[in-house]
């Protein structure tokens, strides 16, 4: 059982929260990876805070990731939608997202939502299929928790994908006819694709899909006792798996083709995933 950290912050973007949006309740946070976007079609009457105005959030520098925190409601759940995240290839620091997560931890949000983009290694899942995720491989094994103090940072990584938000995922998507597939996800750190022996590689190690995200963020939150569901939508095969050319502009050509189903599917799970609070030891 893991020693989460206790949400005792008072960072300067929670007051900016409060004056902007002082009624605002949050219970699920949703981070939107390329080809995710599409959920804020599904989002109520929102509020919308581009990042430059929360101090301490990121600043967006890869096309296809906003940059603004939208928080409303989505089929009937609070939620605080994060459009756009800063990677890890981008300045090297893989803590960029630790004040957006205990800011809306300290709003109210006991869930977190991960959404990415992630080439497969399995030839039953091609591009356009979707994956939740059941386990990670930190291939980079870097952490967002170097610099924290206690016994909370040795967090457990075991069922860091809650069991239980990922089987209701699965029945919400089987019950709306879409394949959810269950994989392990590895981090790589990018910003280059992989080669394909290192697609060979973590094939070999277990992965079922590589990527560039996620995996800092879900370190975040099982260290801040947050409950975390992660679904990838694969937008091509991993290097050398097929003919195809690899590219930023690829990616999100195929993430833009799948957008709709995979936006449509992600409001349905949010609205349906059952909440509860993290159970937590101190
Ligand atoms: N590798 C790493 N990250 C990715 C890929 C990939 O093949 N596709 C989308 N994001």
């Amino acid at each position: 059982m893991n020693a989460a950290a206790t949400v005792t912050h008072n960072y300067p973007a929670q007051r900016t929260l409060r004056l902007l949006a002082p009624r605002a309740r949050t219970r699920i946070a949703v981070v939107l990876g390329s080809g995710w976007g599409g959920l804020t079609t599904h989002v109520q009457n929102p509020i919308r805070i581009p990042y430059a105005d929360l101090e301490g959030f990121p600043h967006a520098t890869v096309a296809g990731h906003c940059g603004e925190l939208w928080l409303s409601h989505i089929g009937g759940q609070e939620v605080a939608v994060l459009s756009g995240r800063q990677h890890g290839y981008e300045t090297g620091a893989v803590d960029a997202m630790k004040t957006p997560l205990r800011v809306l931890q300290a709003l109210g949000c006991d869930t977190l939502v991960q959404t990415n983009a992630a080439g497969s290694l399995r030839t039953d899942m091609p591009p356009h299929s979707l994956m939740v995720l059941d386990d990670h491989i930190n291939l980079p094994q870097r952490s967002p928790l170097i610099n924290e103090t206690g016994s909370a940072r040795f967090v457990s990584m075991v069922d860091a994908y809650d069991p239980a938000l990922r089987s209701q995922a699965i029945g919400i998507a089987a019950a709306h006819g879409v394949a959810l597939h269950t994989g392990v996800y590895a981090w790589a750190f990018g910003p280059q694709f992989e080669t394909p022996a290192e697609i060979r590689m973590l094939a070999r190690l277990g992965a079922d899909a590589v990527g560039m995200s996620t995996v800092p963020e879900t370190i975040l939150a099982r260290h801040a006792g947050m409950r975390v569901l992660a679904l990838s939508l694969i937008t091509n095969m991993g290097a050398g798996l097929s003919t195809e050319q690899l590219s930023h502009a690829h990616t999100l050509s195929q993430a833009q083709a799948s957008s709709e189903a995979a936006s449509g599917l992600l409001a349905a799970i949010i609205g349906g995933i059952t909440l509860c609070k993290t159970e937590t030891n101190t």
